[in-house]
């Protein structure tokens, strides 16, 4: 059978990514540049300047995923973009670059669904076994989700306020870490311990929704509260007690839906899943549930990648999915009417 090569193009936030995925699940080339370093003055990414960033990387962007895979866009199958959610002017660009070169090519056009595409990182590690929950924590979501088979999705619970990344970077803010804040909380976490009982919110009894903000605020406040008395309180201790609350709530909801689904996989999706925290805490709890298998991408599939959107794209062209050129960027898309 012939080789299916599809296209992946990534521009939701501050990373501009092209990638070819050959047969689903085979990385062949993966370019991400990112545009962290313009943003970090301003503490986090500021809209206007990730949509000027990606106008001036998405062509050559282009040219390096080709260069790097010596294909042509004659051996294309199919062009997958990000079409939500995500920033509506980062999202036009690769939009925009996916229906250009889609029309001028001849190639079918796929829009896919970013969370879906976080989900499938997983799939470039190993095949995808049904039913299963995926745990995606990422900057702008926080979502566990049901998938009885490819392409469906059922949202079990999400988060009411903060995204877990968003809480990372609002309490690294408070300490004066750099943008983004997740891998110095998480480095800092190691070297404390959790002495500081921050509040855990697991809401309603059998609800797998998240809520942050709380966790968030109380741990401004602990640190606004000793700074007005003239103590300073250690940053590693507050890091591993906030990671800590994260992590419990994160890992104790996933393991009661795992039980109470029935499923033979739990995959972890999203930047938050470069956390080493996250990762220990779920390799302990599943290690002993023998006919559960846990799925952890590698660091550079957890973070915004154009590949995972090529094996999302590559399930859709094999059900015949395609997109029509009046596709547009839509900041919020719903993965369940996907
Ligand atoms: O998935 P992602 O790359 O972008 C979105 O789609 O949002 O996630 C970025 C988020 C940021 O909030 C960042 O602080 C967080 O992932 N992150 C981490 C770690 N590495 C990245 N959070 C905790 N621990 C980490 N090691
Ligand atoms: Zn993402």
């Amino acid at each position: 059978m012939k080789d299916q090569y599809i296209m992946g193009i990534e521009t939701s936030c501050d990373e501009t990514a092209v990638a070819i995925v050959k047969n689903g699940r085979e990385i062949v080339s993966n370019i991400v540049a990112s545009q962290i370093d313009s943003h970090k003055r301003f503490g986090g990414v500021v809209p206007e300047i990730a949509s000027r960033h990606h106008v001036e990387a998405i062509t050559l962007v282009l040219e390096e995923a080709l260069q790097e895979a010596g294909l042509a866009y004659s051996d294309i199958d199919g062009i997958a973009v990000t079409e939500g959610p995500g920033l509506v002017g980062a999202l036009l660009i690769g939009v925009n670059a996916a229906k250009a070169v889609a029309f001028a090519h001849d190639i079918p056009l796929l829009g896919v669904h970013h969370i879906a595409g976080h989900i499938y990182a997983n799939r470039l590690i190993t095949e995808m076994k049904f039913p299963l929950i995926a745990l995606v924590v990422s900057g702008g979501h926080t979502e566990l989700v049901y998938m009885k088979e490819h392409g469906s999705f059922e949202v079990l619970g999400e988060t009411r306020d903060d995204a877990a990344g968003e809480a990372y970077d609002k309490v690294a803010r408070t300490l004066n870490l750099p943008y983004p804040g997740g891998p110095h909380i998480d480095r800092l976490a190691h070297e404390g311990e959790p002495t500081i009982a921050f509040p855990r919110a697991w809401l309603e009894e059998d609800s797998y929704d998240f809520s942050f903000s709380g966790l968030k605020s109380s741990v401004i406040n602990t640190l606004h509260n000793a700074e007005q008395r003239g103590e300073k309180l250690s940053p590693q201790e507050i890091a591993a007690s906030f990671q800590s609350s994260v992590i419990d709530v994160l890992v104790t909801k996933t393991v009661k839906a795992t039980e109470q689904y029935g499923v033979k996989q739990v995959l972890l999706a999203g930047g938050v899943a470069a956390n080493k925290g996250l990762r220990t805490a779920l390799q302990e709890a599943y290690s002993q549930m023998e006919d559960v298998e846990l799925v952890i991408p590698p660091l550079s599939l957890c973070t915004d990648n154009a590949a995972m959107i090529a094996a999302v794209g590559s399930v859709m062209f094999e059900k015949g999915k395609r997109s029509a050129y009046d596709l547009n960027a839509n900041p919020g898309l719903d993965i369940e009417n996907e």
